[in-house]
């Protein structure tokens, strides 16, 4: 386990290690930044965005909260695409949850565990919402499930949200995604939602819903 001081002591080797390797890097980056990705995920310490994807500073504009929810009131998601879709003009949003989230297992199990209830409960509607389909499966599969359910749903709040239905109807391109991370393995999956217009959202989520089940049932 790493003391204060060794993040200090890291933090300078990278910095000239950096410098070393790549003379400039550092002047380079405070000129912009331009990064074609938006990662929005969980903010779980397992599931560090630029090192899943061998992304550098730069390159993914991050938003990270609790089991990786987009809550149409929540100016601060909002304004984290606001920024990414209008200035930064980025191409790709991904939408990513882990298996293991302990968010989701919350959600699922109805565990309570204090204020972060409140937040929680949007994944208890997206539970809710697919009741029937989570109760056909194997109760060991439900919370892999509901992590993929939750993503989907997450995919379409970000696709209905009035930053992308503008740039959509802008000619804007950008595409959003659903991922799941496996903390297990490390690798990601593709959960096969990515949307690139308002009118693609509907097939793209049947589709994705069904995709759930036919891989957990
Ligand atoms: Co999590």
């Amino acid at each position: 386990m790493s003391s204060l001081q060794d993040l200090f002591t890291h933090n300078r080797a990278w910095a000239a290690q950096m410098e070393r390797e790549r003379p400039g890097f550092f002047t380079a980056l405070t000129k912009q930044q331009k990064p074609k990705f938006m990662w929005i995920g969980c903010s779980d310490s397992r599931v560090p965005a630029n090192q899943i994807t061998g992304l550098e500073p730069g390159e993914v504009f991050v938003h990270r909260n609790v089991a990786n929810i987009v809550v149409h009131s929540d100016l601060n998601a909002l304004s984290a695409i606001q920024f990414a879709v209008e200035m930064l003009k980025v191409e790709h949003i991904m939408v990513v949850g882990h298996y293991g989230c302990g968010g989701v297992m919350a959600a699922l199990h109805g565990e309570r565990i204090g204020l972060a209830d409140n937040w929680i409960r949007h994944i208890q509607d997206v539970r809710d919402r697919h009741r029937g389909l989570l109760e056909n499966m194997a109760p060991d599969k439900r919370a892999d499930a509901l992590v993929d359910l939750n993503v989907i749903e997450q995919v379409v709040n970000v696709c209905v949200s009035t930053v992308m239905v503008d740039a959509w109807a802008k000619g804007q391109k950008v595409s959003i995604h659903g991922w799941a991370f496996g903390v297990h393995d490390g690798l990601l999956q593709d959960l096969q939602m990515s949307v690139a217009s308002t009118d693609s959202i509907e097939p793209l989520y049947r589709a994705a819903i069904q995709g759930v089940i036919a891989a957990r049932t």
